[in-house]
């Protein structure tokens, strides 16, 4: 027989080898995602939020409930509500970022005599019942508090839900460090990519940091829709993803070098202006020239490729990097041929749909926003000409996602 000292310490084994996975993700969401699963996969749990602490507020950043994606079309996501609400040792997750707790809780509507509620609120909404409850506090070595991890509902193997046993406590207290860890790291990694685009964006009054958080957000969910299409194994599309999300952000970093007198320029452009701007893709391109990392690939593909268009009429199309004079040029304009199709990296096809959705939904100084309706004409209309026309498909899959992720990050 197997003895339990056995199966603990196999147990905090794997927990110490996920170690290095988590430290090889560079996105937050793509992380808090992992976290999550693996977390609810060491205790058997049906499902779990994390929650940020910031500014005095804690915040949902992410959501999973198994039983709840049971009732999903396949490769239907959960909407996802955000809410937050202020620290305070009322709440659960409040007093376990105060107090640096583990909270661990049979049944959450059984709680008298513990110093803090349960907000049923959220179980109302879903006819969700929470029972047992695991609450984890993201503390990090010098002792700030990242966040809170909160496991819901332990399962036995027969699938019906039990209380999460000291054992439990002690793996998920494990994970939780290395999780923090991670976390920690990735947010460093966001907070310089933010610090690139915002210098970009210093550059250009028509865009906004909420553009860039938008346009990424929508490019992971086309993505993703596209890869459970495509049968893409977990791994390799957990990977693109994540390196997706950060070079979408990156994508108009060019406009660095673009000139002040251009990018504010309030009337029609000429057109040798007009040429300067589309320089900003050859610009971005160059940032990322020592390509050491998929990652540097990726924006590379991004940021030169999220004009082309799918008919081959975009730009900068075929020409020599360093130069920017045609290597291929289209006999009927005179100028570089455009690439075409498929030979446009998918990264630069989906961040190009969703750049040019953004910006017709978005009020910008020169126009109106557009209604839902005639945005969705447009893009629609395009599929085929300006857009890869399956990832037009995707998207509207995607629709409602897509839909939350702009109520999520207003202008
Ligand atoms: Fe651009
Ligand atoms: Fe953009």
């Amino acid at each position: 027989m197997v003895s339990d000292t056995t199966i603990r310490e196999k147990k905090l084994q794997k927990i110490i080898e996920l170690e290095k996975v988590l430290s090889q993700i560079q996105d937050t969401d793509v992380l808090l995602e992992r976290i999550l699963t693996e977390a609810r996969a060491i205790v058997h749990a049906d499902a779990g939020s994390i929650y940020v602490h910031e500014d005095g507020m804690i915040k949902i950043r992410y959501a999973q409930n198994e039983t709840q994606r049971r009732r999903l079309a396949p490769g239907q996501k959960l909407p996802f509500n955000f809410f937050s609400f202020r620290v305070d040792e009322k709440s659960m997750c409040g007093y376990s970022v105060l107090t640096g707790k583990i909270v661990n809780v049979p049944d959450a509507y059984e709680i008298d005599g513990l110093p803090f509620v349960f907000n049923k609120q959220s179980d109302m909404l879903t006819g969700y019942r929470t029972k047992s409850v695991l609450t984890v506090p993201l503390r990090t070595a010098a002792g700030k508090t990242l966040g809170v991890m909160q496991i819901l509902n332990a399962e036995d193997e027969k699938g019906n839900i039990i209380e999460f046993d000291p054992d439990a406590e002690l793996y998920i207290a494990h994970f939780a460090s290395s999780a923090t860890q991670a976390l920690e790291r990735a947010n460093l990694t966001r907070s310089m990519v933010l610090r690139m685009v915002q210098m970009a964006e210093f550059r250009d009054p028509k865009e906004t940091g909420s553009h860039v958080n938008r346009v990424a957000n929508y490019a992971v969910e086309i993505y993703d829709h596209w890869a459970f299409k495509h049968n893409i194994s977990i791994q390799e599309s957990e990977k693109f993803r994540d390196t997706l999300k950060i070079a979408a952000m990156l994508h108009d970093v060019g406009k660095v070098a673009v000139s002040d007198v251009i990018l504010k320029k309030p009337d029609k452009l000429t057109d040798e202006e007009y040429k300067i701007i589309q320089n900003h893709t050859l610009v971005g391109a160059s940032l990322f020239d020592d390509l050491q990392s998929d990652l540097d690939l990726m924006s590379r593909d991004v940021a030169l490729r999220h004009h082309e268009r799918w008919d081959g009429k975009g730009y900068p199309g075929k020409v020599d990097l360093k130069s920017g004079k045609a290597l291929e040029t289209d006999p009927e304009t005179g100028r570089p041929k455009g690439l075409h199709g498929d030979e446009i990296p998918l990264a630069a096809r989906i961040v190009s749909l969703a750049d040019v959705y953004d910006a017709l939904s978005s009020k910008r100084s020169y126009k109106r926003s557009w209604t839902e309706d005639e945005v969705l004409r447009e893009i629609q209309a395009q599929a085929g000409s300006q857009f890869d026309p399956e990832l037009v498909m995707d998207f509207f899959e995607v629709l409602p996602n897509i839909r939350q992720i702009q109520l999520a990050w207003p202008d």
